[in-house]
């Protein structure tokens, strides 16, 4: 078990559900994380069975739930290792008096208490029981046990109890507990933000086997997708052909020719807060696309191309434009070329970095040099994903200075 707490949101939740009557409330909470964009597997103990199906947890996650540690066929399909390394993080809600207690104690007599032990991830708690039970001395004491651990204990609250009591020991309500798993999000610096992400290649077909294409992996684009996610936004991410799993939580629109990148980001501009355009996008395409496949019988075979639409140009060209960032892939004269780019494309910032053998493309590292009128940032060479982390706290920060209205021109005495 990790001591973290929150960054980054976890995508991926095994919750937890163990006997109690506030067992009912956590397919609410189902309904909610997985609204929110998050994949919920839920793990049942004997005792919840008794007070909701599993059938109700099935329905509503989309995933079937696992109760047993003992159960072949589910064990087969992901075991309970497996299950503990797919958890970016474990919430049990309701956490019973008994749960906690073997919790505390390192139990690992059931499938639940074996995930908890055997998760790198967080584990949260948000205890449910009679207030009386709540208040017990062993309660308490394996309840500052697990904090001390690193658990997180959310809750419980007061109020009425379903045996007619009235006092701390409901469990918080499923809002309150999405509250605090998004804490992060909510607070993130894109907020309920529309944003736009082009990533990957483009393919221009030639004829119906062949076309052309280049080595973009699309990495770094789906790096800034999930990064902006994190930082609070709505995310449509537009991919070109990438082998690359779709990050939790956005929307994406799969595509393949540049005309077809172009369709897909007009089509969801509209509402766009904020387009990055990631993407390698063709810059020529094929005049036309042979009916059948081209034959091999000439020596010299001419290529008539024509140039592709330019997405980013485009989006800057709106006259409702969201914020407009573009990438600049150079083999030389890096900075010279983005900043005559940054102008031409009337772009809010370019990120550019350079490339060739070994640099940046289908690569898991990269640097960048952000450019935007009147400033410049250069960020490091480290890890796509931290890089996108970084890159999108910038574009956060200049999309918000360039919200700021302009100062006001200072009067002139006289
Ligand atoms: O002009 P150049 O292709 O170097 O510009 C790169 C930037 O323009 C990238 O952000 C890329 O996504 C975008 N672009 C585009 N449509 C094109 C070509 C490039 O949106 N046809």
């Amino acid at each position: 078990m990790s001591t973290a707490t929150s960054l980054p949101v976890a995508r991926r939740i095994l919750l937890g559900v163990t006997g109690g009557i506030a067992a009912y409330k956590s397919a609410d909470l189902v309904r909610r994380l997985r609204e929110r964009g998050a994949e919920v597997q839920v793990v049942m103990t004997d005792g919840a069975t008794k007070f909701v199906t599993p059938l109700t947890f099935q329905a509503l996650s989309g995933r079937p739930v696992r109760t047993d540690l003992w159960d072949d066929a589910a064990e087969a399909a992901m075991g309970h290792i497996e299950l503990a390394r797919w958890a970016e993080l474990v919430l049990v809600a309701p956490a019973s008096a008994d749960f906690l207690a073997r919790l505390a104690g390192g139990h690992a007599d059931d499938l639940l208490s074996t995930a908890c032990l055997a998760t790198a991830a967080p584990v949260w708690v948000a205890p449910a029981m009679n207030r009386e039970m709540w208040a017990d001395a062993s309660t308490q004491a394996n309840v500052r046990t697990l904090a001390a651990r690193g658990v997180r204990v959310l809750g419980p609250t007061e109020g009425s109890q379903a045996c007619g009591e009235t006092g701390p020991g409901r469990m918080l309500e499923p809002e309150a507990l999405c509250a605090a798993l998004f804490a992060a999000e909510d607070a993130g610096p894109l907020a309920g933000l529309n944003v736009v992400i082009s990533a990957g290649p483009t393919r221009e077909p030639l004829d119906p086997v062949r076309f052309i294409s280049n080595r973009s992996s699309g990495k770094m684009g789906f790096a800034v997708a999930a990064a902006a996610r994190d930082a609070g936004a709505r995310v449509t991410l537009v991919s070109g052909p990438v082998s690359l799993a779709t990050p939790a939580g956005l929307v994406r629109v799969d595509v393949e020719t540049a005309a077809q990148m172009y369709a897909a980001v007009h089509g969801v501009i509209g509402t766009a807060d904020i387009y990055i355009g990631a993407a390698a996008v063709a810059d020529y395409t094929p005049v036309c696309c042979a009916e059948y496949k081209i034959k091999k019988t000439a020596d010299c075979l001419e290529l008539s191309l024509h140039k592709a639409p330019d997405i980013l140009a485009s989006v800057a060209a709106l006259e409702r434009r969201p914020y407009t960032v573009g990438f600049a892939a150079e083999t030389n004269d890096v900075e010279k070329h983005a900043l005559a780019k940054l102008v031409r494309k009337r772009l809010d910032l370019i990120a550019a970095n350079e490339v060739g053998t070994d640099r940046a493309f289908d690569r898991e590292d990269n640097a960048l040099l952000l450019l935007w009128p009147g400033g410049r940032r250069e960020l490091a060479l480290q890890s796509k994903s931290a890089l996108a982390r970084e890159f999108v706290a910038v574009v956060a920060e200049r999309f918000h200075a360039a919200r700021q209205p302009a100062a006001a021109p200072v009067p002139v005495a006289g």
